[in-house]
């Protein structure tokens, strides 16, 4: 099938090279003529692993494409999958203005019954307003779950694909666009579908904000949030995944989309008294983990202190909203002296904060430290010599934002190691 994907970023590219792979003609459209510069060389803008050896793969096997000119791609589409980004607006609503202007300039060269399906995360009613304009297409809604980090995998492997229309034509065609991915099919109407990639995100959300409350309650009382969410976890009604304790989720998609949620209950006259409770936690949890800090180390002003991680999680170099960069923003404000290692994400976090200090191995942070902080899950930095970094400290102290350490062999190696909830 012919299929044009319009917007070449996390999502766009990934269905790109999925549907490639599974032998469907894909051309990408992006406006940014440099990308398309750059991935017509098979380089990929990001860190997304697996990603850049499939589009090479799709290039080589001249199954995918890459153009700025719509009327290259859409004239011969069955589907066109919108796939730009929905940025949240100053009030948390979604800006859905790159998916307007992608509408406007694919609409004079949609082939009369093909599809066009919306992957953007946007409010229930957009594809409704989007059919307006597109008096020959069918609509649809196939919001996307993909992780940043295993994008490949959950794009290939899916627990679940949703299919919004309101027409069997669509229906049809998109049920056979997805044809040889497994997954079960949730077949629905526009807002519904819409609906259902907010309801997930803000669901994931809770249960973080949900163990991350439970976690500053153990502190209190003494006990073990790891355990406490495998205890509970391993009821299925309950679900192990996402309750890991921390400093809260970050990223482009849990904190806009919970504030977008947010914004759509407000216009809707409706009190969503949960998920505000959500978001404030979030950003509580951010704030307790600095308040340890400055207990233990502080005052922070003169201060010199390591951080490993800089990107909202593992396996990303991604750090938009990254609980990360705000807590080493807050440290530096407050006159600490921060050097900081992460293994993909220094370049980004750079173009945030300029004056942060980076190392070219994770070991140099701890160099002469009054403190070394965790802030992402890297799975290299449980490998670190820990036994030995101590002696590099002016003090050993270790804050594991992650709770990626083990608490008594820490306490073996002769540091002092606060983490959440432990
Ligand atoms: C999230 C969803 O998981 C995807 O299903 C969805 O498609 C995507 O948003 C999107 O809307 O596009 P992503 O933002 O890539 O994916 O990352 P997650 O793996 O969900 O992690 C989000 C944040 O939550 C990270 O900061 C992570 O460290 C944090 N987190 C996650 C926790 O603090 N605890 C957990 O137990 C899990």
């Amino acid at each position: 099938m012919n299929i044009a994907i319009i917007g070449a970023g996390y999502v766009g590219l990934t269905c790109a090279a999925v549907f490639s792979k599974l032998g469907h003609a894909v051309h990408v459209i992006d406006s940014d003529g440099h990308k398309i510069i750059k991935l017509s060389k098979g380089l990929i803008p990001f860190y997304e692993p697996g990603l850049e050896a499939l589009v090479k793969k799709g290039f080589a096997n001249k199954n995918l494409r890459f153009t700025r000119a719509y009327e290259k791609a859409v004239p011969n589409a069955k589907v066109i999958f919108l796939c730009v980004g929905t940025p949240p607006k100053k009030n948390g609503s979604p800006d859905l203005s790159h998916l307007f202007s992608a509408v406007e300039s694919l609409r004079q060269h949609v082939a009369k019954g093909a599809v066009v399906a919306i992957k953007s995360t946007v409010p229930a009613g957009t594809a409704e307003k989007v059919g307006m304009r597109l008096k020959n297409a069918f609509m649809a809604s196939c919001p996307e779950f993909l992780r940043e980090g295993s994008a490949i995998r959950d794009t290939l492997h899916p627990d679940r694909i949703v299919i919004g229309v309101n027409t069997p034509e669509a229906q049809k065609i998109l049920l056979a666009a997805h044809e040889r991915l497994l997954g079960e099919r949730v077949v629905t109407d526009l807002r519904t579908a819409e609906m259902i990639k907010y309801a997930s995100n803000a669901f994931l959300a809770t249960k973080i904000s949900f163990i991350n409350e439970i976690a500053n309650l153990c502190e209190e009382v003494g006990a073990n949030a790891d355990d406490i969410a495998l205890g509970m976890g391993l009821d299925p009604r309950i679900g192990k995944a996402f309750l890991k304790a921390g400093i809260g989720y970050g990223g482009s998609c849990f904190p806009k989309d919970t504030r977008a949620l947010q914004s759509i209950a407000l216009s809707n006259n409706y009190d969503f008294q949960l998920l505000k409770a959500v978001i404030e936690v979030n950003q509580k949890q951010r704030e307790k983990f600095l308040e340890k800090i400055d207990k233990a180390v502080g005052p922070l002003k003169g201060k010199t202190l390591g951080v490993l991680g800089l990107a909202f999680k593992n396996n990303t170099d991604d750090v938009r909203e990254s609980a990360a960069i705000e807590i080493c923003q807050k440290l530096m404000e407050k006159g600490a002296a921060i050097t900081a290692f992460d293994p993909q994400a220094m370049a980004n976090a750079k173009k945030i904060l300029p004056e942060l200090k980076t190392a070219s191995r994770a070991e140099e942070v701890f160099h002469e430290a009054d403190g070394v902080i965790i802030l992402t899950e890297w799975p290299q930095f449980t490998k670190l010599p820990w036994n030995t970094l101590k002696n590099k400290m002016a003090h050993p102290i270790i804050f594991d934002g992650r709770n990626l350490l083990n608490p008594g062999e820490m306490g073996k190696f002769g540091y002092t190691y606060l983490s959440v909830g432990r």
